[in-house]
């Protein structure tokens, strides 16, 4: 396939970016449920999106998860691919109903299996593994329980943390205990939007206190079962952080109104999550603002979620522009489309420096020691042309933007690690099923065909111009 006279002069531009450091983690990210399939093989359990997904309505179309791209049996051409583009690490979730289908209790050794062969095979191709533990696939046994809404599954996933990390955890040196809690929380609990599909501010801020509960209770297991001694490089040493989506949140006039509807935004999407896992407990102003709905804290809670990082994960798509909005649910903000700005068909605006600012506040007021741009991308409606290519110039140059975005908060000194584009395939979508592409890699559904778009190969061709070598 010749790249088109376009594509050329993108690829020139991959290769004027700015240099980035040498051990700059380049990589591509996705979830278990959203590529595997395989929903009902090899002894997998049922998942909250299973059963969410035979909900009528829930998700769009009535897709579901059940063959997605079918990783589960090609993953080995899947790494081949990602071996092709150069990535030198990839992200990938562990889904916990292969391992423990009934959520805890009797293990899954062919569940077990299929993450061993999936890290031995990124290894060979040089990739190194960034391991989620939670990427919202719960095991519906356990949401028959109470789910994480229960303070029991505490427990359950340190149990799944100790499983994983004690097969993997010769081999895997990068963990990251949750994906996005703040989906997990309010999209599943508070909107409904994602499975489980509850509707509850007192059960949604719970939830949330019980994942970041859970996250304290499975690092020390993680760094426990750590044996970097039998890795291959010999003494790499194991890291463990969070992954979390941050929204900013941008008044829309310099009302005081506007303005505190806009802090709001900030302590419900960002604080809430943020401030306790850096040790500063829940800020006082969303405490005040929830009222009844606060979670129950037990003494000694809050010191077991400020566990050390060794990183910070962050997942950057949009900002919020907001206003005041009382009659609007939690945090009673109205978000504005911006006029004159760019969205993606996700209808979230495109907005670069929103990367840049989040990292600068990040490393500044939180001061992780390390972050990775775990996820972050666009989906566009992309298609194939009569010749069979993909050419995605809007995704090109949203990547170009938002890495340049990247290199800037670099420059400015805070202490990135690695960027992870989402996603390296087009995947299941959740709500919106398989509507909505975020690849970097086309994926024809019906006969499982991958084509990499235009964005792929000039992400290929920044990787290849850094130099990237293996981790
Ligand atoms: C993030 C999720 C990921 C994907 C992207 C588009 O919130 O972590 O699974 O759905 O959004």
């Amino acid at each position: 396939m010749l790249p088109g006279k376009e594509l050329l002069i993108q690829e020139k531009m991959s290769s004027d970016f700015p240099r980035f450091p040498s051990g700059f983690a380049w990589g591509a990210a996705t979830a278990a449920y959203q590529i595997e399939g395989a929903a009902q093989t090899d002894g997998r359990g049922e998942s909250i999106w299973d059963r969410f997904c035979r909900t009528p309505g829930r998700v769009l179309d009535g897709d579901t998860g059940d063959v997605a791209c079918d990783h589960y049996h090609r993953y080995r051409d899947d790494i081949a691919l990602m071996q092709s583009l150069g990535l030198n690490a990839y992200r990938f979730s562990i889904a916990w109903p292969r391992i423990l289908p009934q959520g805890r209790g009797a293990v899954n050794p062919a569940g077990l299996d299929f993450y061993d062969r999936l890290v031995d095979s990124l290894l060979a191709a040089n990739s190194t593994p960034f391991v989620t533990l939670y990427h919202w696939d719960l095991p519906q046994a356990l949401q028959d329980e109470g789910g994480w809404a229960d303070r029991a599954i505490v427990d359950a996933f340190a149990h799944y943390a100790n499983v994983v990390s004690r097969r993997l955890g010769d081999r895997v040196h990068h963990w990251i205990t949750h994906n996005e809690p703040w989906c997990v929380s309010f999209l599943g609990h508070y909107t409904g939007e994602h499975a489980p599909g509850r509707r509850d501010l007192r059960e949604t801020l719970q939830v949330a206190h019980n994942v970041l509960l859970s996250h304290g209770a499975a690092v020390p297991i993680l760094r426990a079962n750590a044996r970097p001694e039998h890795s291959r490089k010999g003494g790499t040493r194991t890291r463990v952080g969070i992954t979390c989506n941050l929204t900013p949140g941008v008044p829309a006039s310099d009302s005081e109104s506007d303005m505190a509807a806009a802090r709001r935004w900030d302590g419900y999407f960002n604080r809430w999550f943020l401030d306790p896992l850096a040790g500063r407990g829940y800020p006082e102003d969303m405490l005040a603002y929830y009222g009844p709905a606060v979670p129950t804290i037990q003494p000694g809670d809050l010191d077991r979620i400020a566990v050390p990082l060794d990183f910070f994960g962050l997942n950057y798509y949009f900002r919020a522009v907001v206003s005041d909005d009382p009659a609007a649910p939690v945090p009673q903000a109205h978000q504005h489309r911006v006029e004159g700005a760019d969205y993606t068909v996700m209808d979230w605006e495109i907005y670069p420096d929103g990367l840049c600012e989040l990292l600068l506040r990040l490393s500044r007021e939180y001061r992780f020691p390390a972050i990775y741009v775990t996820e972050n991308g666009a989906a566009f409606a992309d298609g194939a042309d009569s010749e069979g290519v993909v050419h995605d110039a809007r995704r090109v140059a949203f990547l170009q933007a938002h890495i340049a975005a990247v290199h800037q908060a670099l420059a400015a000194g805070t202490p990135l690690a690695g960027y992870f584009v989402w996603s390296l395939l087009d995947n299941f979508e959740w709500a919106y099923g398989y509507a909505k592409r975020f690849g970097i890699v086309y994926v024809d559904y019906p006969t499982q065909r991958r084509i990499i778009k235009d964005s792929g190969r000039w992400y290929a061709a920044l990787i290849n111009a850094q130099r990237a070598r293996p981790l």
